[in-house]
């Protein structure tokens, strides 16, 4: 989608949709671009409203033909609730409200097979940078669409432009172009990941996404390399070769790394581990038909770690950064891994398997093991779609982040605010320790029903060592039942805004 930035007035743009955030004064006031609207449309915007119940209250919207009385065929107002309240929230949310309104602009122009979709920015005092930033990323995402696989093509025609009325004179800007810039490749690399994720497992498999991480290295310049069975033996990653021994598939260990030029390159990176299942059928632990048809989704955490190092990439930080994955699929064949047998990991720690389908962390514990100790990091964040129980406690739209008391799971937190993406922190019980002993082993990689987002967090803390670290259990808000603003059915993406935030935090000091 091509996107021009403007100045020019909001009642003379060119556009197919000319969408409008609202707030709830302007419905009942006679002053701003709402009265101005309703004039220019005769009164019928006013009379519509009533009709139809709109407000202006979050998440309400309303469209209308302009049949001829403005330059574009249809206004659609999006309710943004009280000015103020918003003033106050939508920097400390990361303009998220924003995203959503201006990706549920951009599904509606598409299905209404729009060419050119006009979005009128809030005009906050101040936040003109952010405000273009967050309805570039929301429209560009909203846009969103994953029909490969349809022979015949779904409802609705791409929209072409993208206009984003701004103040006269801020338009111009050494901000506004960054965010816009910063905005384009965000999207780009959100919508990789969404592809990865959206792909079905025959197509994903841990083979074909180490060669997708790989093309992706090649186009954004980052170093690559790519190790196989042989060479993962010879790592002893005795858990991560347990999990892949089911599958037909071949297992892959990936690094991407950025490294910066000159003194730079020696500081300590920061790291990111992605979980990347390709499938996880639950390995003879079998997991029923419905929770199975979920779990191509699986790799969520290791396509959100690709894909921010194609932004990385970009915002070229003073610091190396590398992102890990352990690719392989969780499946049941003949000479699958049982519950009992016991693992070595690549730490040396042993562990008995009580449950095949608690995969994620065996992996994940030796490559984060591995990412420790060969890079002696700074921080080290990993993204796992690890366990249902975090969609129990948190729900469908909410990451959980894990880890100990410090700076890093600060950080990750105050990062995943300015992105937007709603996450929210969860213990690492002390007590529930107890649920990973083991008789035969030094711990099993399975606890008991409750709290088992935690146990899964407090098993991957044992291949840590004391380096800053934070946990992000992704399971809910990797993958969309129903569409919500920018963010439509399937895959979503989440974790690379996070990802994105935490290295222009620490580049900016
Ligand atoms: N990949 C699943 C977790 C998951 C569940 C992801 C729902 C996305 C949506 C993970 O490997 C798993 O199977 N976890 C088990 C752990 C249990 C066996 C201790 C779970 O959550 O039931
Ligand atoms: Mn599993
Ligand atoms: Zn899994």
């Amino acid at each position: 989608m091509k996107v021009e930035v403007t100045g020019a007035a909001p009642l003379d743009a060119e556009a197919s949709v000319l969408a409008v955030p609202v707030f709830e004064e302007e419905v009942q006031g006679e002053k701003g671009l709402y009265a101005e609207l309703d004039r220019r449309l005769s009164g019928h915007l006013a009379a519509a409203a009533r009709d139809e119940d709109f407000e202006g209250k979050p998440d309400q919207c309303l469209a209308l033909r302009t049949l001829g009385k403005l330059r574009a065929q249809q206004v659609l107002l999006l309710g943004m609730g009280p000015r103020e309240a918003a003033q106050a929230s939508l920097p400390k949310t990361g303009f998220e409200a924003l995203r959503m309104a201006a990706g549920k602009a951009s599904r509606a122009a598409r299905k209404a097979g729009a060419k050119r979709l006009a979005f009128v920015a809030p005009r906050f005092p101040g936040q003109t940078a952010h405000e273009a930033r967050a309805i570039v990323e929301g429209a560009l995402l909203g846009a969103y669409r994953f029909d490969r696989y349809k022979t015949e093509p779904k409802k609705g025609k791409d929209t072409e432009g993208l206009v984003v009325l701004l103040p006269q004179g801020l338009e111009r800007s050494k901000e506004v172009k960054e965010a816009v810039a910063l905005a384009r490749v965000v999207s780009a690399a959100v919508s990789w990941a969404r592809d990865q994720v959206n792909e079905p497992p025959l197509a994903c498999t841990p083979t074909r996404l180490a060669q997708a991480a790989r093309d992706l290295a090649k186009e954004a310049g980052l170093h690559a390399e790519v190790l196989g069975p042989r060479e993962i033996a010879g790592l002893r990653m005795g858990m991560f070769l347990g999990v892949t021994r089911g599958s037909a598939e071949e297992p892959r260990l990936v690094k991407l790394s950025y490294l910066p030029k000159g003194a730079a390159a020696k500081k300590p990176p920061t790291v990111f581990v992605g979980k990347a299942i390709t499938f996880d059928s639950g390995g003879l632990s079998l997991k029923p038909t419905e929770s199975m048809v979920e779990m191509k989704t699986d790799m969520a955490g290791a396509a959100a770690a690709i894909a921010a190092m194609k932004v990385v990439a970009e915002l070229a930080p003073p610091f190396p950064v590398h992102a890990l994955v352990g690719a392989c699929e969780n499946m049941p064949g003949g000479r699958a891994y049982k519950p009992s047998d016991v693992l070595i990991a690549r730490n040396g720690k042993t562990v008995e398997v009580t449950n095949t389908d608690a995969e994620g962390r065996l992996v994940l514990g030796d490559v984060l093991a591995w990412g420790v100790e060969t890079l002696a990091p700074a921080l080290v964040v990993d993204l796992a779609t690890l366990t249902g129980a975090c969609v129990v406690a948190l729900g469908p739209t909410t990451v959980g982040a894990f880890g100990p008391d410090g700076p890093a799971v600060d950080a990750v937190l105050a990062a995943a605010r300015a992105a937007g993406e709603d996450t929210w922190r969860l213990p690492l019980t002390d007590a529930m320790q107890e649920e990973l002993k083991s008789e035969v082993a030094d711990m099993k990689n399975a606890g008991a029903r409750y709290g088992g987002s935690i146990s899964a967090a407090l098993f991957l803390k044992e291949f840590v060592g004391k380096t800053p670290w934070a946990h992000l259990d992704i399971a809910g808000p990797s993958n969309a039942s129903k569409e919500r603003g920018y963010i439509g059915k399937g895959g979503t993406g989440v974790g690379v805004r996070t990802l994105v935030e935490l290295v222009r935090a620490r580049a900016a000091g």
